[in-house]
């Protein structure tokens, strides 16, 4: 064992931010894999504001076993935003300290790997990231923890929502999660084969949407689903729907906001499969002495991404996927 290794005893995992399906099987994946190092594991409860309460649990092997399957954090997580300030993160250093951690494991969005980043400048205890969030915004990586889970869940709810558009020939705006980004409702909209899909990105689709009712009845399509990227620069479901009815009072309108079920649920294999990689790889990098990055995939291949390049680059969006979408319903 070189000397870098040797130096960590003892690591912190701890789950931030959103929950994800998929995280615990994540922490699982640290846990075991720090143990099979010879690595005692110290399981942090409630993000950043358990680290500043010292809400400490060690994690033996027999802690994690059931839990892969399960969605939501049992670990549990929170916003903290006694993290942001100085003082909460001083008092986070002390319980990370006292506790006899050498490194953190933190499982999370960007503004989770936004407070690793803050620690990191004034503390010598390494951070690194595992990305956590059903939103897939993150640079540096095709995947994020949680994403293939609540993408699915949003495909079985819209699938049923098309069934009752369908009965009554009715519009129906579906609002699903993703913050300031489109990746949710870009692959749910492919999936579910929505007529028009709303995303933060793009800024040309109340035309489209224009186009499509006009031409509604010529194509004889009494029936159709819009989904709606919550952080969508037209407003929301219920504004485009509002917006729509006044102009057209002789199509039936719904609205659908998925909510929080797309949070919940148990992870589908790839989230399993994703995190179980992701976890490894996270404990690999800390004993290879690595600090402030994050692991990401990337083709397939795990990837290293320094935090700083993760929290200020905006991901982007798969303007070919868009492509390929506009193609589909460009058919009369
Ligand atoms: O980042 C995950 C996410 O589910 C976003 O899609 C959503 O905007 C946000 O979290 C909701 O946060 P909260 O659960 O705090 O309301």
């Amino acid at each position: 064992m070189t000397e870098k290794r040797e130096k960590i005893k003892r690591i912190g995992v701890f789950t931030s931010g959103g929950d994800a399906p998929g995280m615990n099987a994540a922490v699982r994946a640290v846990t075991r894999a720090a143990l099979a190092n010879k690595l005692e594991v110290i399981g942090i409860r409630r993000g950043y504001q358990g680290m500043i309460e010292g809400d400490f649990v060690k994690l033996k092997s027999t802690d994690v076993s059931h839990i892969m399957h399960q969605g939501g954090t049992f670990l549990q997580t929170a916003r903290s935003k006694e993290f942001r300030t100085e003082e909460g993160r001083a008092k986070a250093y002390v319980q990370l300290k006292n506790a006899g951690i050498d490194a953190v494991v933190v499982i999370g969005g960007d503004g989770s790997f936004a407070g690793a980043l803050e620690f990191s400048k004034d503390y010598d205890i390494p951070f690194v990231g595992i990305p956590g969030t059903i939103d897939n915004d993150m640079f540096g990586t095709d995947y994020t923890i949680g994403y293939d889970t609540a993408l699915n869940t949003v495909v079985e709810a819209v699938d049923k929502i098309k069934d009752t558009a369908s009965s009554h020939g009715r519009i129906f705006f579906v609002e699903v999660m993703g913050r300031e980004a489109g990746q949710l409702a870009l692959k749910a909209g492919i999936a579910c084969g929505a007529e028009i899909i709303f995303m933060p990105e793009i800024h040309e689709e109340e035309k489209a949407l224009e186009k499509f009712l006009a031409n509604r009845y010529k194509q004889k399509k009494h029936s159709g689903i819009v989904m709606v990227a919550e952080g969508d620069s037209a407003g929301g479901a219920f504004k485009i729907a509002e917006k729509v009815q006044k102009q057209h009072p002789e199509i039936e309108v719904r609205v659908s906001i998925l909510g929080h079920m797309q949070r919940g649920g148990n992870p589908t294999a790839t989230d399993r499969v994703v995190a179980t990689q992701m976890g490894v790889a996270a404990v690999e990098a800390i004993l290879e002495d690595q600090k402030s990055i994050m692991v990401g995939l990337k083709n397939e291949q795990i990837v290293h991404i320094p935090l700083v390049k993760v929290v200020k680059t905006n991901r982007g969006i798969d303007h070919e996927l868009i492509d390929m979408q506009k193609v589909i319903n460009s058919v009369q």
